[in-house]
């Protein structure tokens, strides 16, 4: 890895922490440690990396029937959501204070918006902006869905375009379809922050006849999504979506051509990866849905990424200082940071030996 400010990054060991600032665009440094400084033995407090598998969320940690996704992180404007849609509903949902981020993690249907139709599959990756209505109106199969939700103003602008993501193949927008939905009640719920006001119709208020000006509502599948590789060194991954405050990231993490990222503390950034698709595990990850959560400052090191089975992941990158929610110290556990494995805690010991 190359620092701009102080050349090569020494290659351990001993062992070296790489500390950047601003994510992977600012300044950079390195310590040089004869110890292996990720490793921990106890944790005390909530400030600790955590691993949660989305699929332990209990069907009671849902709302009955209207299906609003439910927070396991969130803070300063930006949260990290889950959701699950069995069946389609005529109420429909507005954002009006936060772009939204949908990750289509298994099921299939048809997602209705102001802009059009999208049909929608595993593997999707939608951007809802702020203050689109949109609803499920037909669901093939049981749609689980991870919601990145942030005040930022997202951009789909994949960096290495066209090797990353062909923006012009493979990103599509939603097509406009003006079946509207028979004549009875509806619903559209705005979502204002963490409250939500209620609007009620007698027409179906979502289709539309046609679309026109640049397109809002973007939708790639990450099976479209490719690595770039590189023989030896690192290589930071590629960023699929932009925010142009800096404030909220989404890159492409999976399997690809490079060195074990370095043992590094993130100073501005609070990271939180997910692995949503084997075959291959990434490090002691399996199972797909799990969110891997380092707040910002503290120092990890990450398993292997370069995995010759394969694997989905991407990483979001947020300034946000975020902290479990309720539904989420339900389902988290706290972490170790070499290879992503829970932390089992050990007895504290001293330089002299285990501690009385
Ligand atoms: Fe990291």
């Amino acid at each position: 890895m190359t620092s701009p400010d102080n050349g090569p990054a020494p290659a351990g060991p001993p062992n070296v922490d790489l500390y950047t600032r601003n994510g992977f665009s600012g300044p950079m440094a390195t310590i040089v440690r004869a110890q292996y400084s990720p490793a921990y033995t106890a944790v005390r407090g909530t400030y600790a990396p955590h691993r949660l598998d989305v699929g332990d969320l209990s069907e009671g940690a849902f709302t009955e029937g209207r299906s609003l996704p439910v927070a396991i992180l969130e803070g300063d404007g930006v949260s990290v959501e889950v959701s699950r849609r069995a069946e389609p509903s005529a109420v429909a949902f507005r954002n009006v204070l936060a772009d939204e981020v949908h990750y289509v993690l298994e099921g299939e249907g048809r997602l209705e918006t102001d802009f059009g139709v999208l049909d929608v599959r595993a593997g999707d990756m939608v951007l809802l902006p702020r203050s689109v209505t949109y609803r499920y109106g037909e669901i093939a199969s049981p749609l689980r869905e991870i919601l990145i939700v942030t005040e930022s103003e997202m951009r789909v602008d994949p960096e290495n375009a066209p090797g990353v993501l062909n923006v012009d193949l493979h990103v599509d927008a939603p097509v406009p379809d003006p079946a509207a939905g028979p004549p009875g009640d509806y619903e559209v719920i705005i979502r204002h922050g963490r409250e939500f006001t209620t609007y009620f119709y007698d027409y179906d208020p979502v289709p539309c006849l046609a679309t026109a000006g640049a397109p809002v509502v973007r939708r790639f599948n990450m099976e479209n999504v490719h690595g770039l590789g590189v023989e030896k060194g690192g290589l930071m991954p590629p960023r699929l979506l932009n925010d142009s405050s800096t404030r909220t990231l989404v890159f492409h993490l999976g399997n690809r051509r490079s060195d074990r990222p370095p043992v590094h503390h993130n100073a501005d950034y609070d990271e939180v990866i997910f692995y949503v698709a084997g075959p291959g595990n990434y490090g002691a990850v399996d199972r797909p849905g799990t969110v891997l959560w380092t707040p910002k400052g503290l120092i990890h090191h990450g398993p292997e990424e370069e995995v010759p089975e394969g694997y989905r992941a991407f990483l979001l990158e947020t300034r946000a200082a975020l902290s479990l929610t309720p539904a989420g110290r339900d389902i988290g556990a706290v972490m170790e940071t070499g290879q992503f494995d829970f932390f089992e805690p050990r007895t504290p010991t001293t330089a002299a030996g285990p501690a009385s």
